[in-house]
């Protein structure tokens, strides 16, 4: 990396204050934030308390933080119907931008999003996370690999402990969790998608409010793939980070499951019947994976797997899997992108 680079970030409660507390004190070697913004001033307190920044470069207008801070990048985690105006906002100020997923709250407002950064020459990566986790990152590599034969097909599932009150809706199920777990499968089968279905619930109202989904997959490679997402469950098999994965190929069975890696087969020498596998090793995964490789674009290196024009097909699988709830029908993704794209072009 060459110079340190100057951060601004835009929303600091929420997870915004896990960005300040837990994921820039990761990154401090090539980041740093250098002023910080909300409209609520509590939250601003955060940026106070974990990366120490005086009150007079904590900001609740966005304008006035931009005027009076030089900076490389900005830091998008506000909620989702705020993204594009913070990110207009930073295309304005010059700035490069890094921001939360999903990139826009529609598939419109994504689309416009590229189309901008695309227009100003700016560069824009996002954070999907979890799919750059150890175990994911082990599992795709190993499937990628061939040494276990040809995919088949995947199965997610991510359950948890039902809430009483989970503020969640169909909708922001998918574009607020299940997009991690699209994104994962999206790495791991090394395409896009062809179809998506899906079909999201709240299953028992009288005991929470909380989401259920399931969703198919096809894939432009023939590969399938099955999600099953719950936070309205009796007993929480899984949790965030800790969630289960299964990669079929034709040789052996991959899985991950609470951050372990085991491979299973009946097919004999030379793959094992049942053996646990080394997670791969880096210096950085998750968050800090995704801004150390965006850091390293702003320095002129390669572009980053989640760059803006390749996150649209993330975008486009997840609102084309919102659409597939509310028409109830299978969702020719492809499709829905290209008509989207005239449409909104
Ligand atoms: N990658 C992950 O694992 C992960 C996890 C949680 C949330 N997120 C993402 O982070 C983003 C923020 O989610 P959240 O749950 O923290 O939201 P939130 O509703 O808690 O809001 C976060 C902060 O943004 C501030 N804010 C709202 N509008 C603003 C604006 N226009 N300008 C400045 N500040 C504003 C709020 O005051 C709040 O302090 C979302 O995009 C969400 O999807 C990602």
């Amino acid at each position: 990396m060459n110079v340190k680079k100057k951060m601004i970030q835009v929303g600091c409660g929420g997870f915004g204050a896990y960005w300040l507390e837990v994921i820039m004190p990761r990154v401090s070697s090539f980041a740093e934030v250098t002023a910080a913004v909300d409209v609520n001033e509590d939250a601003l307190k955060n940026a106070q308390k974990f990366v120490g920044l005086g009150p007079e470069k904590c900001y609740t207008s966005i304008q006035k933080a931009l005027e009076e801070n030089e900076a490389d990048f900005l830091n998008v985690v506000v909620p989702p119907q705020f993204h594009e105006s913070v990110i207009d906002a930073a295309i304005a100020a010059g700035l490069d931008i890094i921001c939360e997923k999903p990139l826009g709250d529609s598939l419109e407002s994504s689309i416009r999003i590229c189309q901008k950064v695309k227009a100003a020459g700016r560069k824009l990566a996002v954070t999907m996370s979890h799919r750059f986790e150890v175990e994911k990152q082990t599992v795709e590599t190993m499937v990628k690999s061939g040494a276990y034969g040809k995919l088949n097909y995947v199965v997610s599932r991510l359950t948890t402990k039902r809430m009483l009150q989970s503020g969640s809706t169909p909708e922001t199920l998918i574009s607020g969790a299940l997009i991690h777990n699209l994104d994962t499968i999206r790495g791991i089968c090394g395409c896009n998608a062809k179809t998506v279905y899906a079909n999201c619930w709240i299953g028992a109202p009288e005991l929470s409010s909380a989401v259920s989904g399931l969703v198919i997959l096809e894939m432009e490679n023939g590969t399938r793939a099955v999600l099953e997402e719950s936070f309205a469950n009796g007993s929480g098999m899984d949790g965030w980070s800790d969630e289960y994965l299964r990669a079929e190929c034709t040789q052996a069975t991959i899985v991950a499951d609470h951050r372990q890696v085991t491979v299973k087969s009946d097919m004999g020498y030379p793959y094992p019947r049942s053996a646990q596998m080394p997670l791969l090793e880096n210096k950085y995964w998750d968050h800090a994976l995704i801004i150390h490789d965006f850091v390293r674009w702003l320095d002129g290196g390669t572009p980053p797997v989640t760059q803006y024009e390749e996150n649209l097909q993330c975008c486009a699988l997840t609102y084309a899997a919102i659409e597939s709830v509310r028409t109830g029908k299978v969702v020719d993704v492809q499709e829905y992108l290209r008509k989207s794209l005239e449409e909104y072009s």
